[in-house]
Parts: structure tokens; sequence; C-alpha cells
């Protein structure tokens, strides 16, 4: 099993590029389910998570190309196959994003449930009970959603109980292709969800007002094939900003949406660090000062986004001064706590959603293990910082999410190396 070895106490000097959004590829990728295609998506970064995504529209019998430009090239013409099955959709929970697709165009679908998660038990009640309002016949057994429709699905107005990103998106593309509007109210306003509006209307969708919390969508007969650029990486990009921060160093990130990080960006300024943005650009400048702590409190977009909060952990482990961390999206989602005490932070947990940080003048390096996709990169980020030189076990979590992470932080100067 492959670990990163990382030799700390280096401050991070250089620019990077930041990859296309792996949360933003993931739906891209069920939605041209939709579509006989062809469809061709470029920006797509190469990760674990989209490679799952591509095996299982294979196993449907899509048929999926990487062109020499890099980009995927989709023809959902004919299905072999409606079962997302269980070995797929448990290592990656967006899997499930391909029953509203599926059922859509085809009129059936069987997707496994995601089953237990590292960071919750992550319900899909709200993806269920959308597609029942949309006409849908749905039933669980043996672990699998059964879906069906009668013919077309039909547009409604659907309330969904809580904001859910992949609920929010499973529900668009259903109505894509259903008969009249659906209106869905108390939706996802994150830009990956935007970015999955902005694709489907490029295939012919009708979807409007994506990007607030209620989004309408005029059902077509189908869509066609098309090509869309999958947006950058906002927590790709928020994470190198934050390592920039906890190093006391500079460095400059191109092709980012600065935008998309508003509520990161206005935490790292609270924190000391001197932010520039461009349009396509953010700079961060720590000019070796120690961090202020903050206090986090992660919400749906536009608030602070839990892919973020482990990383502010390792900032507050850092910082001058006391931070509350409050996680309200998940739970369970304070697993690297412990691994970072072991490199001597000082973090005290009130229950699963509330942590205090006291930060400390310096982490020192120990062997750790990565539990989960964000947490491990708040590991990542302690050992950068840390005095001395810390071993990551089971990175695989960490190559999930991040293109090439040891050449991106090569290339900031920092030591990097991955054994086996
Ligand atoms: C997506 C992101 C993930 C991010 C999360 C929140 C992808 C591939 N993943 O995950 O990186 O951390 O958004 O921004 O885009 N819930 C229910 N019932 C449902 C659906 C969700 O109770 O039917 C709950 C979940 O348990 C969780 C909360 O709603 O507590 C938010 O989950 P959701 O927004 O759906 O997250 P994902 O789409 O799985």
């Amino acid at each position: 099993m492959d670990k990163l070895q990382i030799e700390g106490g280096i401050p991070l000097k250089g620019s990077i590029r930041i990859s296309g959004a792996k949360n933003a590829a993931l739906p891209i990728l069920a939605g041209s389910l939709l579509s006989a295609g062809p469809v061709t998506i470029s920006n797509s970064p190469h990760l674990h998570d989209v490679t799952t995504m591509i095996e299982l529209l294979a196993c449907l019998g899509v048929d999926v190309t990487l062109n020499e430009n890099m980009q995927v090239e989709v023809a959902a013409k004919n299905l072999s196959s409606f079962r997302a099955p269980y070995e797929l959709v448990k290592t990656m929970r967006a899997s499930f994003l391909v029953l509203g697709p599926l059922l859509a165009r085809f009129g059936e679908a069987e997707v496994s449930l995601p089953g237990g998660c590292a960071i919750g038990s992550r319900p899909v009640d709200q993806h269920l009970k959308g597609l029942e309002a949309l006409g849908a016949d749905i039933s669980v057994t043996d672990g699998y959603v059964r879906a069906r429709s009668n013919g077309r699905l039909v547009g409604c107005d659907v309330h969904m109980d809580l904001v859910t990103v992949g609920g929010t998106q499973n529900l668009m593309m259903a109505a894509t292709l259903a008969s009249g509007t659906t209106r869905l109210f108390n939706a996802a306003c994150e830009p990956e969800t935007v970015d999955l509006g902005n694709f489907l209307n490029a295939l012919g969708a009708k979807v409007s007002g994506h990007g607030t919390s209620t989004i309408e969508i005029e059902g077509v007969d189908a869509l066609h094939g098309g090509s869309h650029r999958v947006m950058p990486d906002r927590v790709e990009a928020g994470t190198y900003l934050v390592a920039a921060a906890v190093t006391g160093g500079h460095v400059h990130l191109r092709d980012v949406e600065p935008e998309t990080l508003g509520a990161v960006l206005d935490k790292l300024q609270q924190a000391g660090a001197e932010v520039t943005v461009g349009d396509d650009w953010i700079a961060l400048d720590m000019a070796g000062r120690r961090a202020r702590a903050v206090d986090i409190e992660t919400s749906p977009y536009p608030g602070f986004p839990t892919d973020m909060q482990a990383q502010f952990m390792t900032l507050n482990a850092l910082a001058e001064g006391t931070a509350t961390i409050n996680e309200n999206i998940f739970e369970n989602r304070f697993m690297h706590v412990h691994e970072m005490k072991r490199l001597g932070a000082d973090i005290e947990l009130h229950g699963q959603s509330m942590a205090v940080v006291q930060g400390v003048k310096e982490l020192r390096a120990a062997p750790v293990m990565a539990t989960d996709l964000r947490a491990s990169s708040s590991l990542v980020l302690a050992a950068l910082a840390a005095v001395g030189t810390t071993t990551i076990d089971r990175i695989y979590h960490i190559d999930r999410g991040y293109e090439t992470i040891e050449e991106k932080l090569g290339q900031m100067g920092a030591k990097v190396r991955r054994v086996s």
C-alpha cells in the first residue's frame, strides 16, 4: 500500500495549475447517460473516483474513450444493463448519481444503496422521495434501489427537506427528460451543481435557476450530443492555499474560479494571509507569519464547505489562539483529530460535531494514517508544517481527490516522496 513521506518545515513557494473539479466531473459523467451522445468532457481530473465512474458507465454498456487531447468521450447509445452493482457503488457514493439519468432515459434502473460510509450514515431518502414525486415506482430490496417509470417521468414541484448536493443533482438530471416542468425547492447552490446545469443545457436541456435554491427544469424529449469543460476544483485550490498558509509560504494558483472560494478566502484573510485574486488566479502570501486562529462553521454553499473543514483544523492546530470548529453537514467527520494529536495537536472533541483547537507552536513528525479523503489532506498539510519527516499510510484516500499531489507540492518546493 502506497505511503507518502513528507519532510516538513519548508515554506511552500511557487505556482501550480488547479485541476478540473472531481465533484463536478462525477455528476457530469453520470449525466452523459441522458444523451445518446457523443458527449465530450474536457478538463476532467485523472483521479481514482473518475476512473470508478468511467468503469461504472462501461459496465452499463456505454462507450467511453479518452481521446488524444485527454478529453473523455462518452456515447451512451444502447445500454446493456441498467444495474449499478454494489462493488462499484460501495467504493464511491457518487455512483448513486446514475439512478436519475437511467430512470429518466430508459425507464428503469437498479442501483445499489451506498451503504455505510466513513463520514456518517449518508442516507439517500431525499433522492428517492423526489424521484417518487416525479412518478417513479421505487422499491428497496436486497440492498438495491429498483426504480421504474410507467413511460415518461412527470414534472412537478419537489420540496427537499434538507439541502443535498447529490439529491439536487439526481433530481435535476431526472427532470430534464420528464414531461412538463419541475421545480426543485431548497436545492443545493454549490458551484458543481451550476456546472452540471450548464452541461445539461449544452446538451439541449432547459435548466434555469441553478445556483439558487429554486431550480426550474422544463422537460425536453431528448438531449443531443455536445461538449463541456469541467470547472476548476475549488477544494483542491483551497487545500493548497491552506498548505501555503500553514508553512508561511507564498503560492500562486492558476486556472481557478476565485468566486467559488469566497468563504474560504475570507477565513484565510482573517487568519492573517494576504490574498490577491484575478479572473482565474489566486495568490496567497503568508510572509513567514504564524496564522491567527479562526472559528469555522460548515454549512451549504455559499457557507464554509465541509470539504475544507479538516484542512482548517490543521491551520488552527498551528495558529495563535483557540478556535472552535462546528461540523454541521456530516456526522463523524473528525477522524483526522486522533491522527493530528499524534503529531502534537491540542484538540478537544465535544460530541460528534464540535472541536476546540488550541494552537501549538509546532507539530512534530510521526507515522499517521489517512482515514478519508479530506481528513487525509489535513494530515498532508500538518506534515508539511511539522518538524521532521512524517509518513502517511493509506494514501489511496488522497488519490481519490488530489491529482498528482506529490508533483504539485514538489513544484512548490515541498519534499514529498511516494513509497510502497
Ligand atoms: C457532496 C460532495 C461531498 C461534499 C458534500 C457536501 C460529491 C461527489 N460529493 O456529497 O464532497 O462533502 O456534497 O457538500 O459531490 N442527506 C440526507 N438525505 C439524502 C441526502 C443527503 O439526509 O437523501 C444528508 C447527508 O447525510 C449529509 C447531508 O445531507 O448529512 C449533505 O449530503 P449531500 O449534500 O447529499 O452530500 P453528497 O452529495 O453525498
